[in-house]
């Protein structure tokens, strides 16, 4: 784990603040989130990239949390946003309209209409259909939409494959050999001024491979749509930088910065990265207690009060999260086998299997690590399980930044119709 969770007296703390001070203060499960690790990985980021006419653009989706996005923002962070949720979100949080870029493969019209409203700095366009909606919508509003067109580098970048956007056969983007005429359209139609490329090849890419390829492949676009009279101005190259989840090589963020400076930069464009996870992984944890210990067909269950529905990775990718005991066990207690598993009534609410942890009892307090991207924002409230609470922790304060709703909150929006027969007593 990273230096911000560390044992200090054989317990877990999260940077000044012992972790079961957290759980005891409003119940578990809960985010962890550590500022101090926030703030660390984008200066190791921004470090990397200096010189480069380049703007860090956090993709809200990795974690939309407002305290998460002001302290990105408080950085000099711009935001990728997919929905007009995540854009009022980072506009909520403090980024500038000047430094968000609106992506995403189905904008509706009223959330263009709403990016053209709040003057945002970009909209990536996937398709020519999509083109064609925000023409329109920019023209009844009389204004001109900034359009980067976001090509498809058929690069297969490693990743899950629940998770890769940038071969040809994903759903994501404009076929290279496509986007010559698709710029050729957008510069023809009105409220459109096509200025730039994106690309986004996919996430948790831990090899700098893929990103050689697909940099190269933009650049020789780039040459031919100016050599075909079109001016681009700006090459926005995603997200997809790697956490180490178990073992992978991490990130390097130098390579990647060299290659940017090879490949890229001669082309003199102002420059986007889209980083999520490299920035908020790390940094977050989900805290979780154990229930109880079952053993049964000689496999050994850890019944944590965490489910599937508050950390979806597992249960949807298969993925990997380290798990680790709030309190080490005493010295040379032989780790166990276990099955960890969550209250949700189904057999994939499992958080891993046959893993080696430390003999733990019931009512002991385990965290999930790398848990700060795509964990409470892709949480949900199946089984009737009120949505998960976020905490930031900064030096030896907390704060609960998401509170756990009440039962009154998770059904203030429903109503029984009243032409229900039957009346609750
Ligand atoms: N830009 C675009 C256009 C994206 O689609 C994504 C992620 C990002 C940036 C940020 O990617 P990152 O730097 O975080 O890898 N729920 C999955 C990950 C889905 C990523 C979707 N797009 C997971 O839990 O692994």
């Amino acid at each position: 784990m990273i230096p911000e969770f560390a044992y200090r007296g054989g317990v877990l703390h999260a940077e000044g603040v012992a972790l079961p001070a957290i759980a005891d203060g409003m119940a578990t499960p809960v985010y962890v989130y550590s500022g101090g690790a926030i703030d660390r990985a984008y200066r190791q980021l921004s470090r990397a990239l200096e010189g480069l006419p380049l703007d860090i653009c956090y993709a809200v989706k990795a974690n939309g949390n407002l305290a998460v996005i002001n302290r990105l923002a408080r950085l000099g962070a711009g935001a990728d946003v997919v929905s007009g949720g995540e854009m009022q979100r980072a506009l909520a949080a403090g980024i500038p309209p000047s430094r968000i870029v609106f992506s995403g493969v189905g904008k509706t019209r009223d959330e263009m209409a709403a990016a053209l409203d709040a003057g945002i700095h970009q909209l990536n366009v996937e398709s020519v259909p999509e083109l064609e909606a925000l023409s329109e919508v920019a023209t009844t509003k009389g204004v001109t939409a900034p359009v980067a067109l976001r090509v498809n580098p058929d690069v297969d970048a490693g990743t899950l494959k629940q998770i890769t956007t940038g071969t040809r056969h994903d759903k994501f983007g404009i076929a290279l050999d496509r986007a010559p005429d698709a710029y050729r359209l957008a510069s023809g139609l009105p409220g459109i001024v096509p200025v730039g490329v994106a690309i986004h090849i996919g996430s948790q890419i831990t090899r700098l491979d893929p990103y050689d390829r697909a940099f190269r492949r933009v650049a020789s676009l780039v040459e031919t749509l100016r050599a075909a009279g079109i001016a681009i101005a700006r090459i926005d190259l995603g997200g997809g930088f790697g956490i180490v989840y178990q073992g992978e090589a991490g990130f390097d963020a130098t390579g990647y910065a060299r290659l940017v400076r090879d490949i890229v930069a001669p082309l003199d464009c102002r420059l986007t990265v889209e980083p999520g996870r490299f920035l908020v992984g790390p940094a977050g944890l989900l805290l979780t207690r154990v229930l109880y210990i079952k053993t049964e067909a000689a496999r050994r269950f850890l019944i944590v009060d965490a489910g599937m529905n508050d950390l979806m990775r597992p249960a949807l990718y298969d993925a990997w999260h380290d798990i680790v005991a709030v309190t080490t066990p005493a010295d040379g207690m032989p780790g166990e086998l276990c099955d960890v598993a969550g209250p949700v009534c189904e057999s994939t609410d499992i958080f891993a299997k046959d893993r080696r942890l430390p003999p733990v009892a019931a009512g002991a307090l385990l965290a999930f690590a790398n848990a700060g991207a795509y964990g409470a924002v892709m949480a949900n409230s199946y089984n009737a399980r009120p949505l998960v609470p976020e905490v930031l922790v900064a030096g030896d304060r907390f704060a609960v930044v998401r509170k756990r709703p009440t039962f009154a909150d998770s059904i203030a929006n429903e109503t029984m119709p009243n032409w229900c027969t039957v009346r609750p007593a």
